[in-house]
């Protein structure tokens, strides 16, 4: 833990480095043109080489980064973990995409549970509803370990957004 912390604070130095190296120059400007020019080059490749040390430390990046900014509702954070919006990628769930008004279990290179499989279902607003608020109840057996979303706002905001992707 103190070693890790440790790391992330030499990160930061190393950024605040990183800034102090290119504003520094500027201050020695005016005395004349061939300090800044050296300086210039000096500082491009410091500032590069500071990020690329910080690359291994900054762990939690790429999950954050997984699904671009979009019109997902805040509640979406609990669906992302598994499925993506981006047709094709398929992660522990299958992708979202496109899925409002499909059958249940209709992506070929997803490998659903039987249950999904033989549920019989077709994603419309009632059969998502009833789902999402309670995956096991409604297909038992199903692989999506998700307790259900409660909240029949947000459980409403949630088809909304999958009718759009
Ligand atoms: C822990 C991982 C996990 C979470 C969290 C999760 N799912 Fe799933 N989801 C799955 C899996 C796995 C399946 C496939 C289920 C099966 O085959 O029984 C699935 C299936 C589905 C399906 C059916 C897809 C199809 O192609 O038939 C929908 C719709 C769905 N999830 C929506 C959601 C939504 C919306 C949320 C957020 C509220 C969510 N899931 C949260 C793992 C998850």
């Amino acid at each position: 833990m103190r070693k890790h912390m440790k790391l992330v604070t030499m990160a930061g130095m190393l950024a605040l480095t990183a800034c102090g190296g290119d504003t520094a120059p500027k201050d020695e400007a005016p005395q004349s043109a061939k300090p800044v020019e050296s300086a210039a080059v000096e500082g491009v490749p410091s500032v590069e080489t500071a990020k690329a040390e910080m690359v291994p430390v900054a762990v939690e990046a790429p999950a954050a980064q997984t699904i671009p900014a979009s019109n997902a509702p805040a509640v979406f954070a609990q669906c992302k973990a598994c499925h993506s919006v981006v047709p094709g990628k398929n992660g522990i769930g299958p992708s979202l995409a496109g899925v409002f008004g499909t059958k249940a279990g209709h992506l070929e290179d997803f490998t659903y549970s039987a249950a999904m499989n033989s549920s019989g279902l077709t994603w419309d607003v009632a059969t998502l509803d009833s789902y999402l608020k309670n995956p096991r109840e409604v297909v038992p057996g199903t692989k999506m370990s998700y307790p259900g979303l409660k909240d029949d706002t947000k459980r409403t905001e949630l088809i909304e957004y999958l009718k759009t992707i």
